[in-house]
């Protein structure tokens, strides 16, 4: 497990703000769900012949027998929690989510144990447009981080349920010609889950799995159909993208469009957002049939990403707006009596107050080490409390400044409108 250290939670503060701000401008409202599931849930949605629930769910059985898992992603316990609440009966929806999600996968650069996904669900949307406006939404997502030129939109047809099950007995079948060519996990598989083998990074699998028959080969009119329209639909938003037969993704409830965004700056663990449609997930788990589609970012590769390439802006730092410096010892009661009144008169500022001493350098290094923006410094004139305090812009170098300390607040609210 990774910790998220203080500058690292203003970034991704500051990602939150903005992927809320991109979603809610399109009509996506919040849900929260929670992060124990019956350990059935990810084994009936995400299937059961898959890395993440054959090897990488963490689940236990508890004090009362039930078998229960930390979620490994979030589209399962949403459509659980949306189909028990009665958000999906006979109506659209559209709903994003934030939090942490738990594989046991081997730890790298950019792969965690747990990770961060925000994700996106829209149900009971049935057409490409859906498709479209969610990878459209992501595509703001980009452009509004900056990151428009970093990441590649990858994008595949997997077809329908039943288009994937003639599929599968074809591939298996293939597959199984050329087993001993195969690494031994995936020759377990030929029969359970052959699509899995093709996107296999294994360079044996890899070379059987580029003579395999096309899917393309086996598709339903109304899977190529919807394909061409979403491709055309992107090709008007001026979304650019590259198809890539071989994505068929590692959760089994996809069907038709399948996409990843990727990018070349974070090595191996390339992806930074995954999604697609899934029109079979509501029903299998006990719902009405409901067609739905959505995708979930990673945000520590994102994180790692923005950081990467420096494209972090300033309000992704943490930074105290007014800084109370405290010369001489008896005078806290004064100085906090200040932090008061200026937290009073301006309540979404962030205004700290030295505490604990020190000398006039140790404080305004303090002050350096939390950004901040306006030094005041109280300093107490022999034994008399302070009358005026001294305004030091850290930002913005100029002469220091006195003012009365009843009325300091006035100056201060000046000089931090400026230049912000
Ligand atoms: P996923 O592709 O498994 O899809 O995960 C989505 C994103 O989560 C990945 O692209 C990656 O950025 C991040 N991620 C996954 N595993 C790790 C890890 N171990 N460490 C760090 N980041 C990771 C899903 O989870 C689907 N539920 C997405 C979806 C939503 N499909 C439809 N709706």
């Amino acid at each position: 497990m990774n910790d998220i250290l203080p500058d690292q939670c203003a970034i991704w503060q500051y990602l939150e703000d903005c992927f809320r701000a991109v979603a809610g401008s399109r009509g996506y409202r919040e849900i929260r769900f929670p992060l124990l599931e019956q350990t059935q849930l990810f084994k009936r949605s995400i299937g059961e012949v898959t890395d993440i629930v054959e090897k990488e769910m963490y689940s236990f059985e508890d004090a009362g027998g039930d078998h229960i898992s930390l979620r490994p992603e979030g589209t399962a316990g949403c459509v659980r929690a949306a189909q028990q609440h009665g958000l999906l009966y006979n109506r659209q929806q559209r709903l994003w989510y934030q939090g942490p999600m738990f594989r046991r996968e081997r730890p790298q650069q950019g792969r965690y144990r747990q990770f961060h996904q925000f994700g996106l669900e829209a149900f009971g949307m049935a057409g490409p447009d859906i498709d479209a406006e969610i990878i459209e939404l992501s595509a703001a997502f980009w452009r509004r981080l900056g990151l428009a030129d970093s990441l590649k939109l990858e994008l595949n047809n997997i077809g329908s349920a039943a288009d994937r099950e003639r599929y599968s007995a074809i591939l298996g079948e293939y597959l199984a010609s050329r087993a001993d060519e195969l690494d031994p996990a995936a020759r377990g598989r030929i029969r359970s889950n052959p699509l899995r083998i093709l996107d296999s990074k294994h360079p044996g699998n890899r070379q059987v799995a580029r003579d395999a028959p096309a899917m393309t080969e086996y598709l339903s009119p109304e899977s190529v159909a919807h394909y061409a329209a979403l491709k055309q639909l992107l090709a008007a938003a001026g979304i650019g993208f590259t198809e890539n037969p071989s994505l068929v993704r590692g959760l089994d409830y996809y069907n038709c469009c399948v996409y990843e965004w990727t990018t070349e700056v974070l090595g191996a663990q390339s992806a930074v957002c995954g999604g697609g449609r899934y029109d079979g997930l509501v029903a299998q788990l006990g719902g009405r049939p409901t067609p739905a589609a959505g995708f979930a970012i990673g945000v520590e590769r994102l994180a790692m990403l923005l950081e990467t390439l420096g494209k972090l802006p300033a309000n992704a730092q943490f930074r105290a707006d007014v800084y109370i410096v405290v010369i001489g010892g008896a005078i806290s009661a004064a100085s906090q009596a200040l932090a008061r009144r200026l937290r009073e008169q301006f309540p979404d500022r962030r205004i700290v107050c030295q505490c604990g001493g020190g000398k006039y350098s140790q404080q305004v290094k303090r002050a350096f080490d939390m950004n901040a923006r306006l030094l005041v410094v109280m300093e107490q004139a022999e034994g008399e409390p302070p009358r005026q305090v001294k305004l030091r812009d850290l930002h913005n170098s100029f002469e220091p400044r006195l003012a009365p300390i009843d009325q300091c607040g006035q100056e201060i609210g000046r000089l931090l409108s400026q230049n912000l």
